[in-house]
């Protein structure tokens, strides 16, 4: 295919080179946010007079045309084309001759390609945002399903001190809650449109920016030319954001895939989002959060090569960022798988409650509590805590159990326990009793799902 900047040349592109030059191969999935950029820059053009209402209108219809047809499966796009906006443009003035050559006028690849990344990351955050919605309301769905279920609670994976499934799984929620946060917050910063920027330097025509940014649903312009055609700050943010919720699922793929085996047992996959083992009969593996917490590493690896691309180019625009889509591209569609499978997984789950209670209660999980009880008989917080590690010493010297431990020998240790301690240190006790905000108690887990119901209205 001839190249529109042949003119200046001697001789053809090498074709290796002209592969290796060429983005189409990617950049294709743009066509929808370049044809919208266009139609946007084309209307620009003929309202402010720079091109006649009628080649205006002319190029508009061709290009709604196109859109069409590529969506219709109509019209293919050539995989032979340089990139997607010269397959476009190409594809224009074989249609309406000389007139499609005046869609260029005051515009250059550089500003266009910003622009579609802004549009399609636009359209993406959008569909991000609705499935991490999704996915916290099926956490919301197992923890309404399981607040009153009681597990150990851990710190260095040590049982600490009884919690609730619903409480548990809630952290997540709340995690996510900000991921949206993250994501929007990205996403607004990025509202700028930088097309009217041109090559770099802006331009001699009497273009109107503020129309095309309005025509766009952009809160405005990049307000230096330079910088809207070579920023990328908005793909690196959005990636992190993305980077920082594959780590949430990641963290949250390692305990369903703790949980899932038979050292806890606390909870059941659902056979649809399990596999077998093509050796071992018995096995049931969780896959789907292995590789949940596998692909984790991959959308790192995006943001890294995104920043690692852009750490050493001068102003402005260099070929090196057209290295940007296909990470921001794997980037976007593994967050979505994921997404995807993780939210079915999750509302398809089956707690455990025998085998959480039986771990909780196993331990000295409730030596907190037994504290707690003799700083309710007056004495300082510390002093109890000293008497309960002599205690708890003591059971795991005689393989004895917090619970079962009679009054005579708790007498040993101080005079004021009396037998309403046992109560005291029920499990159920223990969880009710931690009402504060945000706590495990039964009244503070309700609170926090309907919060979280509320964010994601
Ligand atoms: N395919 C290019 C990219 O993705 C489009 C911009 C090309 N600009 C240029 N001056 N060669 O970055």
């Amino acid at each position: 295919m001839d190249k529109m900047w042949a003119g200046r040349f001697s001789k053809a592109l090498d074709k290796q080179a002209d592969d290796f030059n060429s983005s189409i191969h990617f950049d294709s999935r743009m066509y929808k946010q370049d044809i919208a950029g266009s139609i946007a820059h084309c209307a620009m053009l003929g309202e402010t007079g720079i091109i006649t209402k009628e080649e205006s209108s002319a190029i508009i219809d061709s290009l709604s045309e196109i859109l069409e047809d590529i969506e219709s499966g109509k019209l293919e796009i050539d995989m032979q084309a340089e990139d997607i906006h010269m397959f476009v443009e190409a594809e224009l003035t074989k249609r309406i001759g000389d007139t499609g050559k005046k869609l260029h006028t005051a515009r250059s690849r550089n500003d266009q390609v910003a622009l579609d990344i802004r549009l399609y990351l636009r359209d993406e955050i959008t569909q991000i945002k609705e499935l991490i919605k999704k996915l916290i309301g099926s956490i919301v769905l197992q923890a309404e399903k399981n607040k009153s279920v009681i597990m150990p609670g851990y710190t260095h994976l040590q049982r600490a001190q009884p919690i609730t499934f619903g409480h548990h799984l809630l952290a997540y929620a709340f995690m996510l809650c900000r991921d949206l946060d993250r994501l929007s917050d990205a996403a607004a910063r990025m509202n700028y449109s930088p097309l009217g920027s041109c090559a770099l330097a802006g331009t001699t025509y009497p273009t109107n920016r503020a129309m095309t940014a309005e025509k766009l649903g952009f809160d405005g312009v990049c307000e230096n030319s330079i910088d809207g055609v070579s920023d990328r700050d908005f793909c690196i943010e959005i990636m992190s954001a993305l980077s920082v919720t594959m780590m949430h699922l990641s963290r949250f793929s390692e305990e369903i895939i703790l949980w899932s085996s038979w050292e806890f047992k606390f909870i059941e996959l659902d056979d649809a989002y399990t596999t077998g083992s093509s050796i071992m009969p018995q096995k049931k593996n969780p896959d789907m959060a292995e590789l949940v917490r596998g692909k984790t590493g991959r959308v790192y690896g995006d943001l890294f090569t995104l920043l690692t691309v852009l750490k050493g180019i001068p102003l402005a625009y260099n070929k090196d960022m057209q290295e940007d889509k296909e990470a921001i591209f794997d980037a976007v569609d593994t967050v979505k798988h994921c997404l995807e499978v993780f939210a079915p997984m999750i509302e398809t789950m089956k707690a455990i409650p025998e085998n959480m209670y039986k771990a909780a209660g196993k331990g000295f999980i409730n030596a907190t509590d037994l504290a707690d009880y003799l700083v309710g008989k007056g004495l300082p917080f510390r002093s109890a805590y000293k008497i309960v590690g002599s205690i708890v010493a003591r059971c795991i010297k005689d393989d004895a159990v917090l619970d079962e431990l009679p009054l005579e020998v708790y007498k040993e240790y101080d005079s004021r326990f009396e037998s309403d301690l046992y109560d005291s240190i029920k499990l159920e006790a223990c969880v009710n009793r931690r009402i504060s905000e945000g706590g495990t108690g039964l009244e503070s887990v309700e609170k926090q799902i309907a919060i979280v119901k509320e964010k994601i209205k």
